[in-house]
């Protein structure tokens, strides 16, 4: 049986930054379930943060990461990540990369929430990720193979480590594909609710995965809700990028009264769980909330994506869009050490997947980007210092049970998801929703899976469950962990983190 170097599960920015470095020295192949443009990566509007402006430095973006991230983060890889990310992107714009100019040819600086100097880089106005993922694909053409359309189910894991994958083709066979590496890169849990800014396919896979091959996993409970989905008719079109903010905008209720003056000193700058809550309270009260963009100069032109989106759903005739939050961003994820490297030998996480500690409670704007290119980076480094492993090609196929039940709809789930474990949440309904969940699926039992419907049922059930039982388990609140019951930040949890694995209690550490 023919055995790869290294596999990568997943298309966006981290996983084509460790492809590129890798596929100079190993064999590597890419796996997405859709397209190779499909990711979060792909869609972002927001850009990449890095300390290179002639008034900034490494130290004051890490000050800001760390207060935005509620000094929950792990602080050795927070200043990995300010400190090697201007050198990366330094690099990436050496190679070709165009970021937005001022008129003089200097690098374009936007501000963004919880920032406190003009450090993020766009590329295309508010089509970064298109971009940089546009770029990178360029660059790893003719060295890296991708696979489109087949969707990774399972790790294939033998003698305590990881060999490859158990896929689904887009015929819809069961196949088996060995590696030395296995890397995921799936991205987040966006999609797992009802109102996202992610691609529809983004529902936590790799995650739930990896929980079923037994790997550490942590800090579930920790969500960003973005304050500005554009909303009209039930339905979210678009993110509105906080850079709109940056420049100026702001919100506003249907009666025109600014609704954060009075909710926190930085306004509608202030930490996007800040935000979000009170946009989610003033609808909750049945009161329509406006992002009001007279005060941006140009807004076409710099936000030409989001001037699209309005464009094409009739909402360019008003400066006052219609937004509300939905979710954005994981915290957490499957716990990785400084390469990459997970808690299963053979296995790496990279980008949103993954759990690097530099998010802490709640992530800074434009960091996860940067995160995706620092992090993909070492993490290929890291295989590459690898010595062979004795692989045996034969394959080991699990002998748990095929999973047979009837599964709710995903819609079903991602209402319930919003519903009781979305912005704000309580003891009672995370109970409620976890009941619900448990009577679907049993989440300690060994499942496997051969076909792609139920594949992202089983894989959305799982992590719903993990982030219910973790948000159930975290008795305060905390960035993007708000309950309503613990309404405030407790000491005795300051330095404690959730973590998870098949068939263990959710720890404490
Ligand atoms: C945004 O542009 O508001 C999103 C960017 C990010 O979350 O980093």
């Amino acid at each position: 049986m023919p055995c790869t170097d290294v596999i990568i599960i997943g298309g966006g920015l981290s996983a084509l930054v460790a492809a590129k470095k890798l596929s100079k020295h190993k064999n590597v192949i890419i796996f997405t379930k859709s397209t190779k443009t499909s990711s979060n990566s792909y869609m972002a509007q927001g850009g990449v943060a890095a300390a290179i402006g002639k008034d900034d430095d490494w130290s004051s973006h890490f000050k800001d990461t760390m207060a935005a991230g509620c000094h929950y983060n792990l602080s050795d890889q927070v200043r990995t990540l300010v400190q090697q990310g201007p050198a990366q992107i330094k690099q990436l714009m050496k190679e070709g990369l165009e970021f937005d100019q001022e008129t003089g040819g200097s690098i374009a600086l936007g501000k963004e929430g919880a920032h406190s100097r003009r450090r993020i880089l766009h590329a295309g106005g508010d089509a970064t990720g298109k971009a940089m993922t546009t770029f990178l694909l360029h660059q790893i053409s003719d060295n890296v193979t991708i696979i489109e359309q087949e969707m990774a189910v399972d790790l294939i894991t033998e003698r305590g480590r990881c060999r490859g994958i158990k896929s689904i083709d887009k015929n819809g066979s069961v196949r088996h594909h060995f590696a030395e590496h296995t890397v995921i890169a799936t991205g987040g849990v966006g999609s797992l609710y009802k109102f996202t800014s992610n691609h529809s396919s983004v529902i936590g896979d790799g995650i739930a995965m990896a929980y079923r091959a037994g790997v550490e996993l942590v800090d579930l409970e920790f969500i960003q809700f973005h304050p500005t989905m554009l909303y009209q008719h039930g339905e979210v079109l678009g993110l509105v990028s906080e850079a709109v903010r940056g420049e100026g905008a702001f919100l506003v209720d249907e009666h025109g009264r600014k609704i954060m003056d009075n909710v926190h000193p930085l306004g509608d700058l202030a930490p996007r769980d800040v935000v979000a809550r009170e946009i989610y309270n003033q609808i909750q009260q049945g009161i329509d909330v406006f992002l009001d963009i007279s005060p941006v100069s140009n807004f076409s032109k710099r936000f030409p994506t989001i001037h699209r989106l309005c464009q094409e759903h009739d909402l360019n005739g008003s400066p006052l869009l219609p937004v509300i939050p939905g979710s954005h961003f994981l915290m957490g994820g499957i716990k990785t050490g400084k390469g990459g490297e997970t808690s299963l030998p053979g296995l790496y996480a990279v980008g949103e997947a993954a759990w690097t500690g530099v998010h802490g409670a709640n992530r800074i704007a434009s960091n996860s980007l940067l995160e995706g290119i620092v992090f993909g980076d070492l993490t290929a480094e890291n295989i590459l210092s690898k010595a062979p492993s004795l692989l045996v090609n034969h394959p080991v196929f699990s002998n748990a049970q095929t999973f047979k039940g009837t599964l709710p709809e995903k819609d079903a789930i991602r209402w319930m998801m919003a519903e009781y474990a979305g912005v704000v949440r309580n003891q009672q309904g995370l109970t409620k929703l976890k009941k619900w969940l448990e009577e679907f699926f049993d989440p300690h039992g060994p499942i496997t899976i051969d076909n792609r419907e139920t594949a992202e049922k089983v894989n959305m059930l799982t992590v719903a469950w993990l982030i219910t039982t973790s948000a159930l388990a975290r008795r305060e609140s905390r960035g993007g962990h708000y309950r309503t019951d613990f309404p405030v930040s407790s000491t005795e949890w300051k330095n404690k983190r959730i973590t998870r694995q098949l068939q263990k209690q959710a720890a404490v550490i």
